[in-house]
C-alpha cells in the first residue's frame, strides 16, 4: 500500500530539492523539512493513550502517545539526511540503523553496518530513505526489520521510482510507503528519472 504526500508544502520544497543549483546546506534543510511534514502524515495512524491533566482552571481528559514505541531507521547514508527532521515530532523514539551500500555492478545492497533496539510486538518502525528507485535496498532493510521481529513497518521515502515501488509492493504487501512523488521511472544506471540526483552526495558534497 503506497499513499502520495503530496502537500502543496512539500510539492514545493521537493522542487527546490530538485533544482541542481541547490547547495548542500539548502538541500540537508529541505529533506529534514520534508522528513517532519511527511513524518505528520505517516504517524495518523498510532494509537492515543488517554491521559488527565491539570490545567491552570480545571482537570481535563487529553491524550498522549507513547514516543518510547516508536523505532525510526534511516538507511545509511542518504536516509540519515531524514533522521532528524523525524525526531523533531518523536523526541524520544529509539533509532536504528541500516547500513548499505548498492553495488555498482549488481545494483543489489550490500550491508556494511546494523544496529537496531529492540522490536516488540507493537513496535511502529519508519524506515527512510529519500531514494527509491530499484526497491532493492528497501526491500533489504524491511527483510532485517522484519528478522529482529518489527511488525508495523512505514517506510518513507522523498522520491519513489514506479519498479522500486513495485518490488517493494511485492516482496511485502504489509509495509505502508509514504512518498511525495511519483517519478518517470530509472535509468540504465538505476537513478530516478526526473529524480534529483544522489541525495547522498548531494546531501554531504561528495561528488
Ligand atoms: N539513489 C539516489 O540517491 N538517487 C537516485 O536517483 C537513485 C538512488
Amino acid at each position: 500500500m503506497h499513499l502520495v504526500v503530496d502537500h502543496p508544502l512539500i510539492l514545493h520544497k521537493l522542487t527546490i530539492l530538485r533544482d541542481k543549483s541547490t547547495g548542500p546546506k539548502e538541500f540537508r534543510e529541505l529533506i529534514r523539512e520534508i522528513a517532519t511534514l511527511m513524518t505528520y502524515e505517516a504517524m495518523r495512524h498510532l494509537a492515543l493513550r488517554k491521559k488527565i491533566v491539570q490545567t491552570p482552571l480545571e482537570e481535563c481528559e487529553g491524550y498522549e502517545i507513547n514516543d518510547k514505541n516508536i523505532v525510526v531507521v534511516p538507511i545509511l547514508r542518504a536516509g540519515l539526511g531524514m533522521l532528524d527532521g523525524v525526531l523533531q515530532l518523536v523526541p524520544n523514539a529509539s533509532v536504528g540503523y541500516a547500513g548499505m551500500y548498492r553495488d555498482p555492478e549488481t545494483k543489489m545492497p550490500v550491508e556494511y553496518y546494523v544496529k537496531f533496539p529492540a522490536f516488540y510486538d507493537d513496535t511502529e518502525v519508519f524506515i527512510l530513505d529519500p531514494m527509491l528507485a530499484t526497491g532493492n535496498s528497501a526491500v533489504k532493510a524491511i527483510d532485517l526489520v522484519k528478522g529482529k521481529g518489527g511488525k508495523h513497518i512505514t517506510l518513507l521515502s522523498v522520491v519513489s521510482a514506479p519498479e522500486g515501488l513495485k518490488v517493494v509492493e511485492l516482496k511485502h504487501p504489509d509495509v505502508r510507503i509514504l512518498t511525495c512523488a511519483i517519478d518517470r521511472g530509472l535509468n540504465d544506471h538505476a537513478y530516478i528519472l526526473p529524480g534529483l540526483g544522489d541525495a547522498g552526495d548531494r546531501l554531504y558534497r561528495t561528488k
